[in-house]
């Protein structure tokens, strides 16, 4: 998938791993399958997803896809690591499904909308491999619901350059505010949406570490060269924005960020 903003290096690969880890329960300790479910992880990715879900729900069948085979990979290392069986792996893309209409009793799908140019679409297909009276579950992101403390204009200038270059990529990193209504138009029934807050103060040192410097931060980071190359912002600004990020997780400082989780059932 060449229009990636986070691209496929092993730097990304462990930073959707530390993402996973940390927003774990936060994100997905509602995420339960009944046993002899099939559920259809659509952009499984590197399995940092995976792994979770599949430990959640030990006695359901896992279905994980990815367009990326290089991902699926690395998936599939993830759960032979951890003894995991309860998945079967495979590429695919979304837009040209290898199943059955109404295969899965379930779908799951986390951060993968907001890189497509047509998630609505993407729900559509996906809808269609859903049994009726199964449900989706979507989990995004929404980078404009982020601010810290100190507040800084150059801090938020680099998060705005990751914004713009993720929206020139024709992707959506504010998409999370847009889950209730992309997932009715999809044909999907009684959505319901619920913001996932992420609030760090030095207290939780773990999520000063697993959020705030190793998803956020460094997502930021992974858009300096592109963002200097498309002269959006000059290099000095940039420095002083990532200065102002990493001084939001020192001691008295603050960090903010909401997820959206979605989920609805197929009428
Ligand atoms: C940000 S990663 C998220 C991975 C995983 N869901 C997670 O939360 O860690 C987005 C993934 O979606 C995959 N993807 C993008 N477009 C896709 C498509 N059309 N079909 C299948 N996978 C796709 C990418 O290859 C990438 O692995």
């Amino acid at each position: 998938m060449e229009n990636y903003v986070h691209g496929y290096t092993e730097k990304e690969s462990c930073r959707l791993a530390d993402q996973a880890k940390t927003l774990a329960e936060l994100l997905n300790h509602d995420t339960r399958y009944p046993a002899g479910s099939r559920i259809l992880e659509a952009g499984c990715g590197i399995g940092a997803q995976t792994v979770i879900l599949t430990k959640n729900s030990p006695d359901a069948h896992f279905h994980a896809i990815d367009i990326s085979q290089d991902s699926i990979d690395h998936a599939q290392k993830a759960v032979m690591a951890e003894n995991i069986t309860n998945v079967t792996f495979q590429g695919a893309d979304i837009f040209d499904l290898p199943f059955q209409e109404g295969d899965f009793d379930h779908i799951f799908v986390c951060f993968v909308l907001e890189h497509l140019s047509k998630p609505l679409d993407a729900l559509m297909y996906l809808n269609k491999v859903l049994k009726k009276g199964g449900t989706i579950t979507v989990i995004e992101g929404d980078h404009g619901s982020f601010y810290c403390y100190p507040e800084s204009k150059e801090a938020m200038q680099t998060v705005r350059c990751l914004i713009d270059i993720q929206a020139g990529l024709k992707g959506n990193s504010l998409i999370g505010r847009q889950l209730y209504p992309l997932i009715n138009q999809a044909g999907f029934r009684a959505a319901s949406v619920s913001p996932r807050m992420v609030y760090v103060d030095s207290s939780k040192p773990d999520l000063v570490d697993g959020f705030s410097k190793k998803t956020f931060i460094a997502m930021v980071e992974g858009v300096k060269e592109q963002a200097l190359s498309l002269n959006m912002i000059n290099e000095k600004i940039w420095n002083k924005g990532i200065k102002d990020l990493y001084r939001a997780t020192e001691d008295d400082g603050t960090f903010c960020y909401t997820f959206f989780k979605g989920t609805a059932f197929k009428p």
